[in-house]
């Protein structure tokens, strides 16, 4: 089931709660967190694309023709590194024709800002629909960077998946990008001192690349 509240779309499934439930989990190691990754960004990219456009495509069987769908939508992955790249593992799965951007972005552990090291984006987005892959939004500032780098080359649709999020991160989303819907796992409290999310799961990269 899922809650639409402004421009964020909170999405509930048991085996997704299962999951982020391990993810949370400060025992939990590097194999676990992987695997359960996996588990929630494939529900999640489910989830961030039930409505999308599909034409009619006519195909042969082995026995005779019949009437199927293909997606009409050209959609764009942007992982943003590093944490990013453990939803593209998953969102490849499913959407395995899609081209794929990267931008690089790293918090400053000091003030939290975010300073961006590598880009690479297709060319010509305008007309595509970009799912932007960051597992936590936290400040909002690499996002919103992810988003307007994006709207320098063209912009186009842009959906950002998030595994957790924070009130904080989703307002300044909210203001600074309103057109950009946000599908996330889950909604947590607040962000503490060091502006990590509270409950949060920790740093979801050190985590998942064992660092
Ligand atoms: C994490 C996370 C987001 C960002 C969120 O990345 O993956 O990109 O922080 O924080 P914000 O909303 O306050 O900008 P981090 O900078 O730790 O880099 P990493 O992916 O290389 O671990
Ligand atoms: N990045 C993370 O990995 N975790 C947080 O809680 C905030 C930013």
């Amino acid at each position: 089931m899922v809650n639409d509240m402004h421009n964020i779309v909170k999405i509930e499934h048991p085996v997704l709660e299962h999951s982020l439930t391990i993810l949370r989990d400060k025992n939990t190691n590097t194999e676990e967190f992987r695997r359960h990754t996996a588990v929630v960004s494939q529900i999640m990219i489910m989830e961030a694309t039930r409505n999308l456009p599909v034409r009619k495509r006519t195909i042969e069987t082995p026995l005779s023709l019949v009437d199927g769908f293909e997606i009409s939508s050209e959609i764009v992955l942007v992982p943003v590194l590093r944490a990013g790249i453990s939803m593209l593992l998953a969102a490849k799965e499913l959407l395995s024709w899609a081209p794929v951007g990267f931008i690089g972005l790293e918090r400053d552990e000091q003030t939290a800002k975010a300073r961006e090291y590598y880009q690479k984006f297709p060319a010509e987005l305008n007309a595509k629909h970009i799912l932007v892959l960051d597992p936590m939004l936290a400040t909002g500032g690499s996002l919103v960077d992810t988003i307007k780098a994006l709207g320098k080359k063209g912009g186009g649709k842009i959906s950002a998946v998030c595994i957790v999020a924070a009130p904080e991160g989703i307002d300044m989303v909210n203001a600074r990008c309103p057109d950009v819907q946000i599908f996330t796992a889950a909604i947590d409290y607040k962000l503490d001192e060091s502006k990590f999310i509270v409950p949060g799961l920790g740093d979801f990269g050190d985590r998942y690349f064992g660092t």
